[in-house]
């Protein structure tokens, strides 16, 4: 196996990108590897200068619009590559897009990861700029430079512009569960309908809600893994393109450091990102993505430490869906700097946690105020208490997580309201498999649904749907909407859009198609919640449970539709459950490659 040369003038840093351009071991293949690079106008001076060789790990495409201003943002990033001494190499990177990829974008995750790791790996790169933005893409690119470990920066494309619709904020997704809600009780037609939704989506740039989006880039911030301050700039704005030129510059001097994500992704990071997560009221696919990016840097996260160190921290940040601002509020508020310093002054983030500029999170968040106390709340005065998730197990998951920071007072009058038992409901289930049985049927007054029904929906995760689908939360029967029931109990092993409001229970794990408890639930059974001892269970005997799971097993277990495409027959063969962070099981065998497995042996 080869190593990275040194620069043959002796001068320049070790860098792997040496490897390729400049190898004295193996001269006539230096030659193969330059010419191809020079074919478009890049001169051999430059290929063999020592100069670090930077990706920009390009995410936006016409197929994916929530990042699409990246590709316009890239000429800033090179423009500060180039000053700051590197060369920029731009690559595409499979699209990843939450509301055009079907059957879900949960599915290409993994894929973009997989594609990221053989790019970052296999060229001759000595650091890379990841471009992220719409919910996946984020993960995706930082499970890839975790595995890779090469000098590794991250860069936000930016919030849209607020939507407005007649005056009042429209945010992206929550309009569209709200839009829904109006039409099915015929408060609106189909044209108001789409004119509203679309009036959330103003300009380039992802979703302007606190949605999935903003929660990941918050935290890729949180992380350390972008510049202080990137994560809230929306995307039209001069100082989104000034902080592209800025993490340009920046991760050419990482390269020169050799400062890799495993460096800065350390569990203090870990910690401080679900800290935050819970402040700003993040999307519960965050445990999903953050736990993922944990397996692949090697740093041990259970699912259960979103509890430990997140539930007991208030909401601070006053966004939709859990309040009513939008991503340009919070840029003016402060943005994540401006929350993780209100959260420092009571010890709760861990200040020495390293990031991209070489500084710690302390010392670049402090003194960094609110500049809008509406938008991003005073800890003495947040929007809730105990605002982080609840991780749930029993008889129906070994675990599931409940975001209890959007139970509106209305729902938990409904459902928790015993004085006996403040913070547990019992109620009977109605089991759906799967959207199409839950659009089918869900009006459908034989099912008897009232106002304490739990509505379950299977057959969603990782392996069933296959890729884990945004399906969970379920608007309820039309006829109660009528009667100003806005949310059901809902309960599945699929996800929730981190823009729906709903206080869902999500991401069970294991699910039905891994033959968990849902898979052998039925509609009619009884089911008790108890938030307080964090317990989920179907209420019947052991024997019926173990009778129950005979049956299934029998019947060959829980079925799910076939295969469509060549990587979702892969994918469901290596995929992890969701509170495992969905990863592909073998994936987390290869650790830090850069590093453990040397550069790659030579192509010809
Ligand atoms: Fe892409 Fe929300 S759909 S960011
Ligand atoms: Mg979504």
């Amino acid at each position: 196996m080869s190593k990275p040369g040194g620069n043959s003038n002796g001068t320049g840093p070790n860098l792997r990108s040496r490897a390729w351009f400049d190898n004295p071991e193996n001269p006539d293949m230096t030659a193969l590897y330059l010419e191809r690079y020079m074919n478009y106008g890049l001169s051999r001076e430059e290929l063999q200068s020592g100069k670090p060789i930077i990706g920009i790990a390009q995410t936006g495409s016409d197929l994916s619009p929530c990042n699409r201003h990246h590709v316009i943002l890239a000429e800033r990033v090179r423009e500060g590559i180039r000053e700051a001494g590197g060369i920029a190499l731009e690559f595409p990177v499979h699209p990843i897009q939450e509301t055009g990829k079907r059957p879900t974008a949960g599915l290409d995750r993994n894929l973009a990861y997989l594609g990221l790791v053989e790019v970052l790996y296999g060229y001759p790169l000595d650091g890379v700029v990841l471009t992220i933005g719409c919910d996946k893409t984020t993960p995706a690119m930082l499970m890839g430079a975790a595995t890779v470990n090469i000098p590794a920066i991250a860069l936000s494309v930016g919030p849209m512009l607020n939507g407005y619709h007649r005056g009042e904020r429209t945010g992206s997704g929550t309009i569209v569960w709200k839009a829904r809600e109006m039409m099915a009780a015929g408060e609106i037609g189909y044209e108001e309908f789409i004119e509203l939704v679309a009036s959330s989506a103003p300009s380039v740039g992802y979703c302007n809600t606190m949605g999935t989006a903003t929660t990941m880039n918050s935290l890729a911030e949180a992380l350390g893994m972008q510049l202080p301050g990137s994560a809230a700039i929306p995307a039209p704005h001069r100082d989104r393109a000034e902080m592209a030129y800025r993490t340009g510059k920046r991760i050419v001097e990482m390269a020169l450091e050799d400062l890799k994500p495993s460096d800065i992704m350390t569990k203090d990071n870990f910690i401080n990102a679900i800290v935050v997560n819970s402040a700003i009221g993040g999307s519960t696919n965050a445990p999903i993505h953050i736990n993922a990016i944990a397996r692949h840097i090697g740093v041990e996260l259970e699912i259960d430490e979103w509890q430990e160190h997140g539930h007991h921290v208030p909401l601070l940040v006053n966004l939709q869906p859990a309040g009513e601002y939008l991503g340009e509020d919070y840029f003016r508020a402060g943005g994540v700097p401006a929350v993780v310093n209100e959260l420092m002054a009571q010890g709760l983030i861990r200040e020495n946690a390293p990031t991209v500029n070489g500084k710690t999170m302390g010392e670049n968040c402090r003194n960094t105020p609110i500049l809008d106390d509406n938008v991003i709340k005073r800890f003495d005065n947040p929007m809730k208490k105990d605002a982080g998730f609840v991780v749930l197990r029993g008889n129906l998951f070994d675990n599931a997580i409940m975001k209890t920071s959007v139970i509106s007072p209305e729902f938990k009058e409904r459902y928790l309201s015993n004085p006996d038992d403040p913070n547990a409901f019992e109620g009977k289930a109605v089991v759906f498999d799967g959207p199409e049985d839950y659009h089918e049927r869900i009006d459908d007054p034989a099912l008897e649904i009232d106002e304490h029904t739990l509505l379950f929906m299977r057959g969603a995760g990782p392996i069933g749907y296959p890729g884990a689908a945004e399906v969970v939360n379920m608007r309820p029967p039309a006829y109660l909407i009528k009667k100003g029931v806005h949310a059901l109990a809902c309960i599945g092993d699929g996800r929730q859009s981190g823009t729906s409001g709903s206080p869902s229970i999500l991401n069970a794990s294991p699910e039905a198609a891994a033959n968990g408890g849902l898979a052998i639930l039925k509609s009619g059974d009884r089911v008790r919640i108890d938030l307080n001892r964090g317990d989920a269970n179907i209420l019947i005997s052991e024997d019926e449970i173990a009778e129950r799971y005979q049956a299934l097993l029998a019947d060959g277990g829980y079925k799910y539709p076939d295969h469509q495409t060549p990587w979702q027959e892969i994918q469901r063969n290596y995929v992890d459950q969701l509170g495992n962070g969905a990863v592909l099981k073998p994936a987390v065998n290869y650790q830090r490659i850069a590093q453990s497995k040397g550069v790659p042996r030579d192509n010809h």
